[in-house]
């Protein structure tokens, strides 16, 4: 067990549906234009989800769904986990979910120390953002990298999503989503990911120079703020709500050196890939190790909400209590979710029975990408995957309109699957929970292949 620093304080959304489906009474302060009052974050109307266990979900009207992206990607031990869940009833029996972050907690040391003792590298030290979200574990990270290194601007990949907070908001690509916000001043330089099926520098594996590496070292060469003031190159090691984008295996690792090379730290989001890639992290995976990860969803397995940084070193305890304290950092509740959680996944067979559906989906996509032209591509690993839709097998361009046909055909066949790019993109997510069987992810296949036909012909 690795020495653990004690701890120091402590969905993506749809995009809302511009109609409504709503015939639900209306509360009286509910303004005119939306259905509910909770109707600006949530479309209103069916199917009204009322229970659900392992990977299926239960509808008021009787209705049974496969959930093939894991609520928002966070139900990563599948919905209603017996012993998650009953480790928070445990906490509750106490009535004590919450202990002020003045006060250390036996339940949170053992959350952090669950979640230092899985992570790669040198990770020795667990920054709770307790009962909050991935938006506020990277913007810690980001906290930490300006406090450690005394540099101010970062570079993030173009269709990256790393959260809501403002910070993180002026952090992630995708320009679409801040158009209105006043994001500008932090200083982010974006750039693009690679995306080796539509290459921006026109190469292929046989003729790759790794320019978009060269592109990153521009970058950080001429940053917002001045000459070698980049603090982190943040990223998510696959891309999350941007499409799926899989960098080749060794290209995080010579990222890595060459960050080294210049004392720029390397921050991964495993907001959404923790234990989608055959591990715990998909640092792992790559053989990357970085010097800050934040983690949020899946760590605490049915849906709590639960998020952290983990750090590399002691050396990055550079925030002082004022710069990093938050009402529930130190959430209890959370902190069994998340121990348990961790327990659940180093027990025998769990990440066996993920590579295994894994395998079927990797299988069973990539014949569909054979048998359909419009299926451009599969992305992805594990169960972190999915499929891009392209306007035709020659031209190789995102079919958002084809994407969201697919998604809607799934969900009449009892299959829930997301598009990418908040509904802008042509990549079909399919992220299920990490429990999903070998059946399971061929009962998935089935129906993601039913939709696909009816989506092609309509
Ligand atoms: C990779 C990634 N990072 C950060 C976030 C933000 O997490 P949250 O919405 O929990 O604040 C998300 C949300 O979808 C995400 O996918």
């Amino acid at each position: 067990m690795r020495t653990l620093a004690r701890k120091v304080a402590g969905s993506e959304p749809e995009e809302p549906r511009p109609e409504s489906r709503s015939s639900a009474p209306r509360g009286a302060k509910a303004a005119a234009a939306w259905p509910t009052p909770s109707a600006l974050s949530y479309p209103a109307g069916p199917p009204e989800f009322v229970s659900g266990s392992g990977c299926h979900l239960a509808d008021a009207a009787g209705g049974r769904y496969l959930d093939g992206c894991a609520g928002t990607f966070n139900i990563g031990l599948g919905y209603g986990h017996p012993m998650v869940t009953e480790a928070v009833v445990r906490v509750l029996a106490t009535g004590l979910p919450h202990v002020s972050s003045s006060f250390d907690h036996r339940q949170v040391t053992a959350a952090a120390q669950a979640l230092v003792d899985v992570a790669p590298g040198a990770i020795e030290y667990c920054h709770f953002k307790g009962s909050t979200g991935g938006s506020t574990a990277v913007e810690q990270a980001m906290r930490h990298a300006w406090a450690a290194t005394g540099k101010r601007s970062f570079v993030a990949f173009r269709d990256s999503h790393h959260g809501q907070t403002i910070a993180t908001t002026g952090l992630s690509g995708m320009p679409f989503r801040r158009n209105r916000l006043p994001v500008a001043p932090l200083p982010v330089t974006h750039v693009d990911a690679p995306d080796c099926f539509r290459c921006r520098w026109g190469k292929t594996p046989d003729s790759c120079g790794l320019e978009c590496i060269g592109a990153i070292e521009r970058a950080l060469d001429a940053a917002p703020t001045g000459e070698d003031d980049v603090a982190a190159f943040v990223g998510e090691p696959i891309l999350g709500a941007g499409g799926g984008v899989t960098p080749p295996k060794p290209w995080w690792g010579e990222l890595k050196s060459r960050l080294d090379a210049r004392g720029v730290l390397l921050i991964f989001d495993e907001v959404q890939t923790f234990g989608r890639t055959g591990s715990f992290f998909a640092a792992g995976y790559y053989g990357v190790d970085p010097d800050m990860i934040a983690v949020s969803k899946g760590i605490s397995g049915i849906g709590i909400p639960g998020a952290a940084a983990l750090l590399m070193t002691e050396n990055l305890r550079v925030l002082g209590t004022a710069e990093r304290s938050l009402t529930s950092a130190g959430s209890v509740l959370a902190c069994a979710a998340v121990e348990a959680t961790i327990q659940v996944m180093r027990g025998p067979g769990f990440f066996e029975n993920a590579r295994r559906s894994g395998e079927v989906l990797a299988d069973r996509l990539e014949r569909m990408a054979r048998e359909f032209e419009r299926v451009g591509t599969v992305r992805g690993f594990g169960l972190m995957t999915g499929l891009e839709m392209v306007r035709s097998g020659s031209d190789r361009a995102p079919d958002a309109e084809l994407a969201h046909r697919v998604v809607d055909e799934c969900m009449k066949n009892g299959l829930l699957l997301r598009t990418s790019h908040y509904g802008r993109g042509g990549f079909v997510k399919v992220r299920p929970p990490l429990v999903i069987g070998e059946d399971e992810a061929h009962d998935l296949c089935d129906r993601l292949q039913r939709a696909l036909v009816t989506a092609l012909d309509s």
